[in-house]
């Protein structure tokens, strides 16, 4: 007898049960572990990286303790400027795809990565017009290959004042904080309201006193020089309208594009916020300006941008998969809102499923088939103490003396050229702004797999979608089953 009708309609009833090809929950999970790696400082007693430990205990000013917070990728410098703008991004990932988290079984977890970074924000907002921006001095630290937790020497600091100030990290400071007041509103009110007053604090200093945080700090160049502060400014305004309802802020936003003539920008990286705040405006007032400069932006990505052979949307070739992943976010909160959700989340989903496996390996560090053995991270490609490091272990083709649990590594060029190599820091590099829409996208497309309509709150889930999946896909395979019965007789 032919079969063929009947495994098409069991390979159907299976789809619908679940469109994930790969394992959302697992990749969510190994990427907080990924942040965990990353945090400097005191580590918790519940501390989850068995070859981490306490570091740079130094971290201060006199008098300031600046110790915590994360290092930036594969060195050790706390650059403030990427890492506020990774966090605020993980916040907006946990608050608008939040039944992803939970049921991936990771809210707690994510809490607990934004709550480590905000923590050491805090340190470093010392004051109404001050705010520190960076601890090490990058030469010194990228003369070095060894662990963290070796290093002794107190760090140099660097801060931004009312002479020498920083709007725009100023601006990504206070978005950070207005983000994660808004995620841990209801679980602990006391800590939102304090991240509350500190992103209003900042948000005034940001105003108040404009310029280039990297012209008053040059030693943040040339690794994280800001290309300008507005879009900062209009992301903070975004977050604090979007955590207070209080229109002056709606009005600064919209005042400060016709300002800064941002009326036709986008973009969404550390260093460029303007997508990310179109998608606050558009959540919190439905105008449909936000939405087409959304629109703009994806379809832009979607239709008109290059792909190498094997299909990746290439953007630039620093860390290309990182530039797709914050795209893609942004594509995807669209999605959330009911704007061309079809069209973005199947996008979203071929691309992501490319970085996972599809391309022929998986980018990500200790998931799926074939990854990535030896990323440009010294703590992880440094064996484990007593044993010394150095830069024989950074030349070595050794495979790194611990896996980095899923940190997403730089990624192919617009040839698909890619190679497993440490010193190759422009595909082989991980970073905390990598991982963070990329989780996000990942807490999204885990959402979306179940619950059809792709337009999702904050109703905790919506369970009941997938199960009318799970019954509609057993029903299937009951009248598959009844048409081979037939069939036989
Ligand atoms: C997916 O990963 C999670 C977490 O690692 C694991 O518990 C679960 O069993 C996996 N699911 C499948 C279908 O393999
Ligand atoms: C809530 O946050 C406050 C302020 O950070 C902290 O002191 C308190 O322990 C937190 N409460 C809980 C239940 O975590």
């Amino acid at each position: 007898m032919n079969l063929t009708p009947a495994i098409v309609l069991i390979a159907a009833s299976f789809s619908l049960i679940s469109c994930q090809k790969y394992n959302y929950t697992e990749v969510i999970e190994k990427s907080l572990l990924f942040y965990e790696a990353q945090r400097s400082g005191k580590l918790p007693a519940n501390n989850r990286i068995p070859w981490r430990g306490d570091s740079m205990l130094n971290d201060k000013d006199g008098d300031v303790d600046l110790t915590g917070g994360y290092f930036d990728a594969g060195d050790h410098v706390k650059f403030n400027f990427p890492l506020a703008w990774a966090i605020s991004t993980l916040a907006m990932g946990g608050i608008d795809f939040k039944s992803g988290y939970t049921s991936a079984g990771q809210f707690d977890y994510l809490l607990d990565a934004v709550k480590w970074g905000a923590d050491y924000f805090f340190k470093c907002h010392t004051g109404e017009t001050e705010l520190y921006v960076q601890v090490g001095d990058a030469t010194a630290d990228h003369n070095w290959w060894d662990l963290p937790e070796r290093w002794t020497d107190v760090r140099p600091t660097y801060k931004v004042t009312a002479e020498r100030p920083g709007s725009d990290i100023a601006g990504e400071t206070s978005a950070l904080f207005s983000a994660a007041s808004i995620l841990f509103r209801g679980i602990n009110d006391t800590y939102s309201n304090e991240l509350l007053d500190h992103a209003k604090s900042l948000y005034e200093f940001a105003m108040a006193y404009r310029g280039k945080y990297s012209d008053s700090v040059p030693e943040a160049t040339p690794y994280y020089t800001s290309n300008g502060f507005a879009d900062e400014l209009v992301w903070a305004a975004s977050w604090l309208f979007r955590a207070t309802n209080d229109i002056r802020y709606r009005t600064d936003a919209d005042d400060l594009i016709v300002e800064y003539d941002l009326s036709s920008a986008t973009g969404f990286s550390w260093d460029s916020k303007i997508s990310g705040a179109d998608v606050n405006l558009y959540e919190t007032t439905h105008e449909e300006k936000y939405a087409k400069r959304i629109i703009s932006f994806c379809d832009d990505t979607i239709d008109n941008t290059p792909r190498t052979p094997k299909g990746l949307v290439f953007i630039f070739e620093w860390g290309s998969l990182r530039a797709l992943s914050n795209v893609i976010f942004i594509c995807l909160q669209a999605a959330r809102m009911g704007i061309n959700d079809e069209k973005y989340i199947d996008f979203a989903t071929s691309q992501i499923d490319l970085m996972l496996g599809d391309w022929g390996r998986s980018f990500v560090c200790g998931f799926g088939n074939d990854p990535p053995i030896r990323p440009h991270h010294r703590s992880s490609s440094c064996p484990n103490p007593p044993e010394t490091c150095g830069w024989s272990f950074f030349n070595s083709e050794l495979p790194n003396a611990n896996i980095l649990y899923g940190a997403l590594v730089g990624g192919p060029n617009l040839l698909d050229e890619y190679e497993d190599v440490r010193n190759d820091a422009v595909k082989n590099e991980v970073a905390v702004d990598y991982n963070a829409a990329f989780q996000g996208s990942i807490a999204a497309l885990k959402q979306f797999s179940e619950n059809d309509d792709g337009e999702n709150g904050d109703n905790g889930g919506n369970g009941l979608t997938f199960n009318y999946q799970i019954a509609l896909g057993l029903l299937m395979v009951q009248v598959t089953i009844t048409f081979l019965m037939q069939r036989n007789r």
